[in-house]
């Protein structure tokens, strides 16, 4: 057993980002300035849109996307509710209503037959999670938002690399969601970035996520002369910092590398795995790009024997941390008791939300990390 503890989803943080930080702390510019501005370029070549605007977290991209798109009171944003808290509150937050729909257990994405069946005169949007880097089955989304005439949103919170028969995530819907957090495959600490194709929107982004205010209002205090602004709108304080985009500017230029080396991880995971119990997850079809953001198994007690929480805290035993994603979200207390949701409601997301587990998958592993959790993972799962 190995004697150090390996923590689940630390980040890869190399000398150049270091460098830079330093450069914006010895700078003085330690807001919003030239290096978010240099982010939001690479940013936005990287997944082929018009417009990247960079914010404080997923978070906040979710919530200004609702509000851009004209989402509130009275509306709702179907979406699937194996997903974190973020992309369901975020509706919540425009007085909108979360309308949750089940996921095909096989590619744990919202089923769009089922996207189908729950719209009605009051739906506005789909808000698809690319969950675990996996996209969604874009081309009938697609289909589906133009027939209906409804926002296609994107939640490309794992999925930064990912793409598909209909193009890179972060170009195909109408708004687009990532999270720089700090067990992401890009990571700023914290940081979002919504990417868009219509300039109208991705103006109107850019007001709201610093108060409303018109016009770049953070060069007020450049050597340009003093500027007076206007609030156009309330909005929010959501800007992102040059202090992150030091970070995100860096780890964007490595992607693909950082990806390979998860590429090579996850291969190793799956090979060893292979006739053990436990279950891995599907290959996705040629053509796809998985951004191998969660490397999800399933644990089912009936052929592992143990539930997933022993098999999770055997797991830490052996000294390797691990994550769940997700607890269904339509089972948390709050989601359940608001919209009265019971068990039985997604048996999809139920089933894998009772028996998943994600093992540590990140460009930092050495390979003796990766040899430590194969080992755990075997031995727990006899
Ligand atoms: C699917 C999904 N959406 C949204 C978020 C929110 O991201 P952030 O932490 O950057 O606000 C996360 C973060 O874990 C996520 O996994």
């Amino acid at each position: 057993m190995r004697n150090e503890f390996l923590v689940y989803g630390s980040p890869a943080i190399e000398e150049e980002e270091i460098a830079e930080v330093v450069d914006s702390l010895r700078s003085g510019w330690i807001g919003t300035g030239p290096k978010v501005g240099l982010f939001e370029q690479e940013f936005k070549n990287y997944v082929g849109a018009e417009y990247a605007v960079a914010v404080s977290s997923c978070t906040a991209a979710l919530h200004l996307s609702m509000i851009v798109s004209g989402i509130g009171q009275g509306d709702e944003v179907i979406t699937t509710p194996m997903t974190f808290c973020a992309t369901a509150n975020a509706i919540l937050h425009t007085g909108a209503v979360p309308v949750f729909v089940d996921i095909d257990p096989e590619t744990m994405n919202i089923d769009p037959e089922l996207v189908k069946k729950a719209i009605n005169n009051r739906t506005k949007a789909i808000l698809p999670v690319h969950f675990a880097g996996r996209p969604c089955d874009m081309k009938s989304l697609l289909r589906i938002s133009k027939d209906y005439g409804l926002h296609l949103i994107e939640d490309g919170a794992h999925a930064i690399e990912a793409s598909c028969e209909t193009g890179k995530v972060g170009s195909i819907g109408d708004l687009s969601c990532f999270s720089f957090y700090v067990t992401k495959n890009v990571v700023t600490a914290e940081g979002g970035m919504i990417t868009t194709n219509r300039k109208d929107w991705a103006d109107k982004l850019k007001i709201y996520a610093l108060h409303g205010m018109s016009r770049d209002a953070w060069k007020r205090y450049s050597d340009d002369g003093f500027r007076h602004y206007q609030v156009l709108v309330p909005g929010f304080k959501y800007n992102m910092t040059d202090l992150q985009a030091s970070l995100g500017i860096h780890q964007l230029r490595r992607i693909n590398k950082t990806l390979a080396r998860r590429n090579e991880i996850w291969e190793q995971y799956s090979y060893e795995f292979r006739d053990l119990n436990v279950i891995t997850p599907t290959k996705p079809p040629p053509g796809v790009v998985h951004a191998r953001h969660l490397y999800t198994i399933l644990v089912d007690e009936n052929s592992v024997g143990c539930h997933r929480d022993t098999f999770q805290e055997r797991m830490q035993r052996n000294n390797i941390g691990t994550g769940i994603h997700y607890t269904a979200l339509h089972l948390q207390p709050y989601y359940k008791d608001r919209f009265n949701h019971r068990k039985g409601d997604f048996p999809s997301a139920e089933y894998i939300s009772e028996r998943t587990l994600s093992l540590p998958l990140g460009p930092k592993m050495t390979d003796r990390d990766v040899s430590d959790v194969i080992k755990a993972v075997k031995k727990c799962s006899h």
